[in-house]
C-alpha cells in the first residue's frame, strides 16, 4: 500500500519528506523515493527496501532555503519492486508520485509511445508525467496541462506533481485514493496520504474530496472541486495520536483491514486480467510441464485458502489436488512425486512449518510455487515461482485481507491452469473473469450491514459453542469464520461441512448452540437448507447468512442477490469477519492483539 508525502517551505526538505514517509511505513512498502526541486533543479533519490537505504543514498544532499519536494513509498502492484519502478516518476522536466491505479494507462501509453515518448518503468504511473508534459509542450500553462492530463486519466488516484516550469508550485489531485493537505503558522505546506505523515508538522488540514485538484505555492492554495469550481479553504484540526492516525479512523487495524478489502482485491487483480485471459507474468511457459497434480501446504487461515482452492482447481482446471496442514505434512514421511506442483500459501512467508515443507519439496526435486503477501520473505526467496497476494501490510493478528487476496489469486490461478489444460473454453474463462471483476464491489462494507451485525452481535456473547457450517467452498469459509471467532472472542467455535452435522455434532443441538449457517443461493442451496432445518428442528439457535430469506432462522443477515457462488463467498466472508470482530469488541477483548497469538509463527 503506497504512501505519499509532499512539502513546500524553507526547512530541510529531505528530512521532512523522509520523516513523513517513516510515519507511513505501517502501510508496507518495498521501495521509496523523493524528488526535491530547488532553483538549481531537481535532486532525486530512489532506493529498494527500507527507508534507511534511501537515507544512505542521499546522505550528502541537503537543501538550502526554499524548496518543493515530493516523496513516495511503493508497495509493488504494477511491475516488480525495482528502483526504476519506484516513484517519483520522471518526465523531461517534471516528477510525479501517485497512489492508486490508472486503469486506461495502456491505451495512453500506446498513444504517447506512438508520439515518440520513451517509457522507462513498467508502472501505470509513468503515463501521468508524460501526458502532463505532452500537453505542456503544446504551449499550455502548467496548470492547464495538469488539468488536461487529469481529464484523460481513468481510475483511482492521489497525485502530486512538480515541474521546473513552475519551480515554486506543487500540483495535486485526488480521486479515490486518500490525500490530505496541511499548513502551519510558518507558511509551510504539506501533503500526506494519511494523517500519520502530518502529525507534529502542521496543525490544520484539509481532507481532499474525490475530484478535488489544484496547486499551491508558498503563499496561496488554489483548490478546485470536481465541477471545476474554486473552493473556499476550510481547515480542520489534525488529530494528535499517531497510532490512531495509522488506523485511519477505524477502531482497530482489523476493522480497517476488513474495510480496505475491496481496494486490495483491486490491486490483486490489476494487470492480471484481460477480457478472456488470466495473465501471470510471474509464471513462464514451462510452469506446468510434467505436472499431473497439485499439493497445497499451509497453516491456519492460509490453510483455509488452500482448501477453497482445491474445490476451484478440481472444478475448473480438472487437476487433482491435495491439501495439507504443513505442521502435519513435515513429520509424516509423505510420498513426494516430481509430477506434483507443490504450492505453499502464506501471508508472512515466514511460518516455520510451511517453510519447512517448502524445503522438503525442493529437496525432493518438486516444482514449487509460493502465494505470499510479503516480497523477499524466506518462502519467496526459496520457491521456484512466486505470486504476490498484494494485500498490503496486515497488522491485525487475525488475518482478513490476506485471506481475501489469497483466494482471489487462487481462483485466478485455477482459471489460468484451466486455460492451459483446455478444461474450460475461452468463453467460460471470459465469464469467470467478468465475475472476478465484480469481487471488489462485493467486499465494500456498507453502514447498514455493519450496523445490523453490530446489533446482532449482542445475542452471541455466551452459549456453549458455535458451529459455522457450509458446503463446497463455503465449508472452508465456515472454517475461517470459526477460526476468526475463536481467535479474537475466545469463544469455542467449529467450522463443519453442513452435511456432516447429522453424523455426530447434531447431538449438541440446543438453544445454547449457535449455528452460523452459510446458505448461498448459487451453490447447493436446497441441500444446505435441509441441513440447517435439521438443526432448527432440534432447537439450535440459527443465524443464517443468505441472499434468500429463511424463516427457520432466529437471525438472518441478508447478502445481495448475485449469479455466482464466489460473489456470495466474498460477501459472506465480510459478514463473518465483522461478526467475529463485533463479538470480540463487546466482550472487551484486544481485537488486534488477541491473547496467546503472534502475527508470524516462526517457531514450530
Ligand atoms: C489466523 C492467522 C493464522 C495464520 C497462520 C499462517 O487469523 O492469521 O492462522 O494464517 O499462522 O500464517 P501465514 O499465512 O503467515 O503462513
Amino acid at each position: 500500500m503506497c504512501g505519499i508525502v509532499g512539502y513546500i517551505g524553507r526547512q530541510p526538505a529531505k528530512k521532512i519528506l523522509i520523516d513523513g514517509l517513516r510515519e507511513l511505513e505501517y502501510r508496507g512498502y518495498d521501495s521509496a523515493g523523493i524528488a526535491i526541486l530547488q532553483d538549481s533543479g531537481f535532486s532525486t533519490f530512489k532506493a529498494l527496501g527500507k527507508l534507511i537505504n534511501l537515507e544512505k543514498k542521499s546522505t550528502s544532499f541537503e537543501t538550502k532555503g526554499f524548496s518543493v519536494g515530493i516523496g513516495h513509498t511503493r508497495w509493488a502492484t504494477h511491475g516488480k519492486p525495482t528502483e526504476l519502478n519506484a516513484h517519483p516518476h520522471m518526465g523531461e522536466n517534471s516528477y510525479v508520485v501517485h497512489n492508486g491505479i490508472i486503469e486506461n494507462y495502456q491505451e495512453l501509453k500506446n498513444e504517447l509511445q506512438s508520439d515518440g515518448v520513451t517509457f522507462i518503468s513498467q508502472t501505470d504511473t509513468e503515463v501521468i508525467v508524460h501526458l502532463f508534459e505532452h500537453y505542456l509542450k503544446n504551449a499550455l500553462e502548467a496548470f492547464d496541462a495538469f488539468k488536461m492530463m487529469l481529464s484523460r486519466i481513468e481510475g483511482a488516484f492521489a497525485i502530486l506533481l512538480v515541474t521546473t516550469t513552475k519551480k515554486n508550485q506543487i500540483f495535486f489531485a485526488k480521486s479515490g485514493s486518500p490525500m490530505i493537505l496541511g499548513i502551519n503558522s510558518e507558511d509551510e505546506k504539506f501533503f500526506g496520504s494519511s494523517d500519520a505523515a502530518l502529525i507534529g508538522k502542521c496543525e490544520n488540514v484539509i481532507y481532499l474530496e474525490d475530484g478535488d485538484y489544484g496547486y499551491l505555492d508558498e503563499k496561496d492554495i488554489l483548490l478546485y472541486n470536481k465541477d471545476d469550481k474554486r473552493q473556499h479553504l476550510t481547515f480542520t484540526s489534525l488529530p494528535t495520536s499517531k497510532l490512531s492516525a495509522q488506523k485511519e479512523g477505524f477502531r482497530f487495524f482489523m476493522e480497517k483491514e476488513i474495510y480496505e478489502q475491496h481496494d486490495v482485491i483491486s490491486d490483486t487483480l490489476i494487470g492480471r486480467l484481460s477480457d478472456e485471459k488470466i495473465i501471470f507474468d510471474e509464471l513462464d511457459d514451462n510452469f506446468l510441464d510434467g505436472i499431473n497434480d497439485i499439493t497445497f501446504s499451509s497453516c491456519g487461515t492460509s490453510y483455509h485458502s488452500a482448501l477453497t482452492a482445491s474445490y476451484l482447481f478440481e472444478r475448473y482446471a480438472k487437476i487433482k489436488t491435495s491439501v495439507e496442514f504443513a505442521s502435519e505434512f513435515r513429520y509424516r514421511s509423505p510420498l513426494l512425486n516430481s509430477s506434483t506442483l507443490f504450492v505453499v500459501i502464506s501471508q508472512s512467508g515466514e511460518t516455520a512449518d510451511t517453510l519447512e515443507t517448502l524445503k522438503m519439496a525442493k529437496d525432493a526435486g518438486l516444482k514449487t510455487l509460493v502465494i505470499c503477501n510479503v516480497d523477499n520473505s524466506s518462502m519467496v526467496r526459496l520457491a521456484d515461482y512466486t505470486i504476490l497476494a498484494r494485500a498490503g501490510i496486515e497488522k491485525g493478528v487475525a488475518s482478513t485481507k490476506a485471506f481475501a487476496t489469497q483466494v482471489v489469486v487462487l481462483w485466478m490461478l485455477s482459471l489460468y491452469i484451466a486455460s492451459k489444460r483446455k478444461s474450460l473454453d475461452t468463453k467460460e474463462i471470459a465469464k469467470e473473469i467478468k465475475i472476478l471483476r465484480e469481487v471488489p464491489s462485493k467486499t465494500i462494507v456498507n453502514d447498514e450491514l455493519h450496523e445490523r451485525i453490530h446489533r446482532l452481535s449482542k445475542r452471541y456473547l455466551h452459549g456453549h459453542g458455535f458451529f459455522f457450517i457450509g458446503r463446497d467452498v463455503f465449508f472452508p469459509l465456515a472454517l475461517e469464520g470459526a477460526l476468526k471467532l475463536k481467535e479474537i472472542s475466545y469463544l469455542h467455535a467449529e467450522g463443519y461441512p453442513s452435511g456432516e452435522m447429522k453424523h455426530g455434532p447434531i447431538a449438541l443441538a440446543d438453544p445454547e448452540l449457535f449455528t452460523i449457517a452459510l446458505l448461498p443461493k448459487n451453490m447447493l442451496y436446497d441441500k444446505s437448507k435441509s441441513n440447517v432445518e435439521e438443526l432448527s428442528a432440534r432447537d439450535a439457535t440459527i443465524c443464517a447468512i443468505s441472499p434468500v430469506n429463511f424463516d427457520k432462522a432466529d437471525d438472518f443477515i441478508q447478502i445481495s442477490n448475485t449469479q455466482h457462488y464466489m460473489l456470495e463467498f466474498f460477501e459472506m466472508m465480510v459478514v463473518v469477519q465483522l461478526l467475529s470482530m463485533e463479538i470480540s469488541i463487546r466482550l472487551g477483548n484486544d481485537v488486534d492483539m488477541p491473547r496467546n497469538l503472534a502475527k508470524s509463527v516462526t517457531v514450530e
